[in-house]
């Protein structure tokens, strides 16, 4: 049994006991609108959750030990780099870069070390029976943590040690070979784990033998081959499909590019037909599948398009929102059985959820800010940009129209931001409705948002129609660039 020391590794038992009893998650919104009664049988909603894996998952442990299929996790790998993504601004799209997160660790390995190994102790526990884990590493510690994965989950329990390969950007260094590939590491929690030989999960044949294939009279596929004592023969070798069955290399799957339909604009993006071959494999529909460093949502959206259920987590607001406007834009995207067609189907019921019900302190990066007042931490305020709104009403007709977003912070923001924004929408990049809210919650009955490539938001929402008199509570949210949500409450009358 292996088991592993370094400066400053909790134990198991401290891991557990320092138990998050008193948080909660609170509710920002619900997709799509769904009247959920306490009374009534509450219906599964994936969840997309903003917030610091470790609490996090403390506090999914109450309901979900036992009860997740598949993680997968694309976490930091300890490069020492920060990384980008890509805000755009307004209609015409322009983009600044800001940081993702950072992947510097300033107390040295082990900090690095104890970080992932409290979080992955934590996901054995959350893991199903029949469940596994794959961890998406490269060359920088991909050894340490097979180490310390062998100690959490037992090296009986290690599959594999899959070898994304894919062709190297151009890389000056003549001082060793270049690196291009990363390191999946596949655990299961189990030896009776689901592990599926679906034909979708195949890697195609090398272009030799797809040049050598012929197809016979029914399109059958064959090639011309076989022995026999030795002998090489030319008879017909018939094969099932176009296919092989996965080995632990894996070259056949392209990274993302710009170009590329289902670039998010997120620079760790990872491709969903690499997490289709994974979900594929070790899950069957209507299983739970979670990615606690979720990042551009890849893996929420390709359980999302493969009929599983999924939970993700980020600490990134902006990594949360592009996430919300992928699976909200799901139905445009390539279907990942299919890929030439579009999936076109709705998303499931998903609500997005974080510890704090309201924004309290608002951290803008540097890149947003003005040369003179930019500092370490950037810059930290309590005061949320204000926004104002035109009810239109006819009997039972409600229009709402959006008239003015008001950034209190205006004067330090960048000029390459002022120079693009042309009106007050430029700001505002989502806004969502909810027409009859209840106790608050924000169900987004109307809600519209830019995309990567469409920019267009409209001023004015749908008009919505009351069935019933009475007094209803109107709830308007944005997003604006920085990923700062504002709310507003409106109180109508129905006669
Ligand atoms: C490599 S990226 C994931 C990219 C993702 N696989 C995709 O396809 O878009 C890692 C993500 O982990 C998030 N992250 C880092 N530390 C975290 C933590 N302690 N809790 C939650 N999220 C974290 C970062 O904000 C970042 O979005």
């Amino acid at each position: 049994m292996v088991n592993l020391k370094w400066k400053g590794k909790e134990e198991r038992e401290d891991i557990l006991s320092k138990n998050n009893e008193t948080m909660h998650f609170q509710i920002h919104d619900i997709y799509p609108s769904i009247n959920i009664s306490p009374t009534s049988e509450q219906v599964w909603q994936n969840l997309l959750i903003r917030g610091e894996n470790k609490a996090v998952m403390k506090v999914l442990l109450k309901k979900f030990e036992n009860k997740i299929t598949l993680i997968y996790i694309d976490p930091p790998f300890a490069t020492g780099g920060d990384f980008n993504l890509k805000v755009q601004l307004g209609e015409e799209g322009k983009y600044l870069e800001s940081i993702a997160y950072k992947d510097k660790w300033r107390e040295g390995l082990d900090s690095y070390l104890n970080f992932l190994y409290e979080r992955l102790v934590l996901m054995k526990i959350l893991l199903a029976g029949k469940g596994s884990i794959y961890i998406h590493l490269d060359w920088h510690i991909s050894h340490y943590i097979k180490l310390i994965m062998d100690e959490i989950f037992g090296i009986e329990n290690f599959r594999n040690e899959i070898i994304w390969g894919y062709p190297a950007a151009s890389v000056k260094t003549r001082r060793f070979f270049i690196r291009s590939y990363d390191t999946i590491l596949f655990y299961s929690k189990s030896d009776d784990y689901i592990f599926n030989d679906d034909p979708n999960i195949y890697m195609e044949y090398s272009s030799r033998v797809k040049n050598a294939l012929k197809k016979d009279e029914k399109g059958i596929f064959y090639y011309r081959g076989g022995s026999h004592n030795g002998k090489k023969l030319s008879r017909k070798v018939y094969i099932e499909q176009e296919g092989i069955f996965p080995r632990d290399v894996w070259n056949d799957i392209p990274y993302i590019r710009a170009n590329t339909p289902e670039y998010q604009g997120f620079s760790t993006q990872k491709p969903e037909r690499l997490l289709k071959r994974i979900i594929l494999a070790s899950t069957n529909e209507k299983d739970l599948v979670a990615d606690f460093f979720c990042g551009s949502g890849t893996t929420l959206a390709v359980a999302e398009k493969l009929g599983r259920y999924w939970i993700g987590c980020d600490l990134n607001r902006h990594a949360i929102h592009i996430t919300r406007k992928r699976i909200l834009n799901i139905s445009r995207s390539n279907d990942i059985l299919n890929w030439k067609k579009r999936y076109c189907k709705d998303p499931e019921n998903f609500q997005i959820l974080s510890f704090e019900k309201k924004d309290t302190l608002i951290s803008l990066p540097n890149v947003f800010l003005q040369k003179d007042v930019q500092d370490e931490k950037g810059y930290q305020t309590k005061e949320i940009p204000d926004l104002n709104v035109k009810i239109h009403q006819s009997n039972n007709k409600i229009m709402i129209e959006l008239l003015d977003y008001i950034i209190p912070f205006n004067d330090l923001l960048a000029d390459k931001i002022k120079e693009n924004i042309k009106s007050f929408l430029d700001f505002i990049d989502y806004w969502a409705i909810d027409f009859n809210s209840q106790n608050n919650i924000f169900k987004a009955m109307w809600y519209s948002y830019r995309t990567p490539k469409v920019r267009v938001l409209p001023l004015k929402s749908d008009t919505y129609y009351y069935d019933k008199s009475g007094d209803y509570n109107i709830l308007v949210k944005t997003i604006d660039i920085f990923g700062i949500e504002s709310v507003k409450s409106y109180k109508i009358k129905i006669i």
